[in-house]
């Protein structure tokens, strides 16, 4: 993309390399062509410009859906900045075409905590006002660190089930300052982002960063969320025996109705070859299940954070620990077992993938564009708090997907129209 070379945005960004820009070039222009929806709502913010003179800061999986996205949003008139979500799911190729186009980032793969802090901070010294978040680290840190710029902030949308679950704890404690619109919770995000998103995207990562067989193996899920619901849905097709644990009764009646065994996980750890941590929480995976395991077990998480395998259990209980090949690191037990982490514990699909298919982010960043667009326009006033996506935004989404896939669905009728309100 040889647009807006910006060398101004090119000394200020923190990043690897701008000679890997052709490289992430490729991957975002191959992923550009299955977005319909994202170049849908291209035209259109081209043409209005909802984010003239806005600057918005954007904390996400640095990857070329993402790069596509946040070009989408620089068309629409924003001065955009990036930083990682996570410090193992930038890439530093897609990265660098960003910042060629024009996008300052603050974002190298594989930072330290200090430096994925650093990169936050930065951020936020450049005063946005308009917010995208993966997770909630750059609210909490708007929050925590900046609270004089939040009187600019004009709202925040959050992409994550991890994410609302912390600003939820916030505004419950009074303590969330901004509007936040719950992307994750719009039923065209949730419904295939969490579930066909997940499901499909952490199967491909596991199986090519072991290059093992899951037919005839017996998969763990722990979980069984709309992301779960995915993970267990697809190992099952890999034919997988997958065996689901919950601490949610409903939930968990729920895993049983869809064919799967339902166990707690200290009969579940005997039994599995691999383990997905998809839950939200911490230590589901702990020192009692490790010591359980068999030889050769393969634990990897699909939650937003890296706490809900215990490394430090993993550590406690080994006598050595080293890699085996990328992403792949053995813990070597006391009494000679191996157990196996993939991509440290972190998010697997991203940390050791390309995170979610193509159309499938197409849907979810067309809510998030769509979201911010509401908040940038001023179309109703928001207060601080966590705020639905509206319907209407939700229903958009849907028709245009059912359009660029050239689906048609009936209407009611007058008749039934006046049937269903009498
Ligand atoms: N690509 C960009 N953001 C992502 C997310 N939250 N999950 C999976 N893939 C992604």
């Amino acid at each position: 993309m040889g647009e807006n070379v910006n060398e101004a945005v090119i000394n200020e960004s923190v990043i690897r390399d701008i000679g890997l820009a052709p490289a992430g070039e490729a991957k975002i222009h191959w992923v550009s062509q299955y977005t319909h929806l994202l170049n849908h709502i291209q035209a259109d913010f081209e043409k209005n410009r909802p984010f003239a003179g806005r600057r918005i800061g954007v904390c996400l999986h640095l990857e070329a859906k993402t790069a596509h996205f946040v070009r989408i949003l620089k068309r629409g008139g924003a001065d955009v900045t990036v930083v990682p979500s996570n410090p193992l799911s930038t890439q530093d190729d897609v990265v660098a075409a960003l910042v060629r186009s024009g996008v300052r980032a603050f974002a190298r793969h594989g930072c330290d905590a200090a430096e994925y802090q650093e990169c936050h901070m930065r951020l936020l010294s450049l005063e946005p006002d308009l917010i995208v978040d993966d997770g909630g680290d750059l609210v909490t840190a708007l929050h925590a660190r900046f609270p004089h710029l939040i009187p600019g902030v004009a709202g925040a949308c959050e992409e994550t089930t991890t994410g609302l679950a912390r600003l939820r704890a916030m505004e419950k404690a009074k303590a969330l300052k901004i509007p936040v619109i719950a992307v994750n919770d719009a039923q065209m995000k949730y419904l295939f982002d969490n579930r066909y998103g997940t499901g499909q995207s952490v199967w491909d990562s596991v199986m090519h960063t072991t290059n093992l067989v899951v037919a005839g193996k017996t998969v763990v899920v722990a979980g069984y969320g709309w992301c779960g619901k995915g993970v267990a849905m697809r190992a099952k097709g890999l034919g997988a025996r997958v065996v689901v644990t919950e601490v949610d009764p409903v939930k968990a009646v729920e895993a049983c109705m869809d064919g799967f065994e339902v166990m707690p996980m200290t009969h579940a750890a005997l039994l599995g070859h691999f383990f997905i941590t998809v839950t939200g929480n911490k230590n589901v995976i702990h020192e009692a299940h490790i010591r359980l395991m068999q030889d050769g077990a393969i634990l990897a998480n699909a939650g937003h954070f890296d706490v809900e395998i215990s490394k430090p259990a993993l550590n406690a209980l080994s006598r050595a620990h080293y890699e085996m090949k990328p992403n792949v690191e053995a813990y070597e037990m006391q009494d000679g077992r191996k157990i196996i982490l993939l991509a440290e514990g972190r998010l697997v699909n991203l940390a050791s993938g390309f995170g979610h298919p193509a159309e499938i982010m197409d849907m979810s960043f067309a809510i998030q564009a769509l979201s911010l667009e509401y908040i940038a326009t001023g179309k109703a006033k928001l207060s601080p708090g966590v705020i639905s996506v509206p319907g209407e935004l939700d229903e958009k989404v849907a028709r245009l997907r059912l359009l660029t896939t050239h689906k048609e669905i009936d209407a009611l009728t007058q008749e039934q129209i006046d049937y269903m309100n009498s």
